[in-house]
């Protein structure tokens, strides 16, 4: 069972003492052994309401240059996920080569998980920021929730697929023309235990000046 919102601690005020440094072995325990499970993997129940907006709350607690907020959250659940796959269909449906197999797939692409949450890049004009760091900030914002659905309980995806890279699709998605998609993160109770991947040789890439 996840743990309720409830479990979430308050965040601090603004100017009130805030954690610079903590030891938590739960922290780093769930970093060594975390996994990002496969969409079949991801059963009901969806994070509720309530827990989505907690587990977004935790999310958007990222670095942020300039305090810019520079993304924002689409849910895309419940029947969400009929409407968000209605709207990719429409996009693909008279594509060359794309037959009724494919068009009910797409129709179906948000059903693959019980919950999703779209995290958008969403650059601001700054003198100040380049946009780079804001879209760094973004994926920031991708992990830091899939770690807090971790802690709560649940499993996930950090996604991004086709209808990232579809000019279409991210309009049907509802993006402007500035805007991208840092990823599709996929929520669901874990159906079954995962188990390790091949990591990169992390030595062969630390070097020091
Ligand atoms: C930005 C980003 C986009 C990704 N997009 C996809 C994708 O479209 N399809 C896919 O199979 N994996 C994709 N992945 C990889 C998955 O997140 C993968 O499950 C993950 O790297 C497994 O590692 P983990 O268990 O350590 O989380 C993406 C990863 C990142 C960081």
């Amino acid at each position: 069972m996840p743990l309720p919102p409830s479990a979430i601690p308050a965040q601090p005020l603004e100017n009130q003492p805030a954690n610079a440094a903590r030891k938590s072995p739960e922290t780093l325990a769930l970093l060594a052994q975390r996994r990002s499970s496969k969409l079949m993997q991801l059963t009901t129940p969806a994070p509720s309401a309530d827990e989505l907006e907690a587990l977004i709350t935790l999310a958007a607690r990222v670095p942020d240059h300039g305090k810019l907020g520079p993304w924002r959250f689409v849910i895309i659940d419940g029947d969400g996920r009929i409407r968000a796959g209605a709207a990719l269909e429409q996009v693909i449906r008279n594509d060359e080569g794309v037959d009724d197999a494919r068009r009910e797939f797409v129709r179906g692409w948000f059903t693959r998980a019980p919950a999703c949450v779209m995290v958008v890049s969403s650059p601001r004009p700054s003198p100040k920021v380049p946009e780079w760091e804001q879209i760094l900030s973004a994926g920031a914002v991708c992990f830091n929730l899939l770690l807090a659905a971790h802690a709560l309980g649940y499993a996930g995806s950090w996604l991004t697929e086709w209808p990232t890279f579809d000019e279409r699709a991210r309009a049907a998605l509802g993006l402007n023309s500035e805007e991208r998609i840092a990823g599709f993160v996929y929520l669901g109770a874990p159906s079954q235990g995962a188990t390790e991947r091949v990591r990169a040789d992390v030595s062969s890439r630390i070097s020091r000046l």
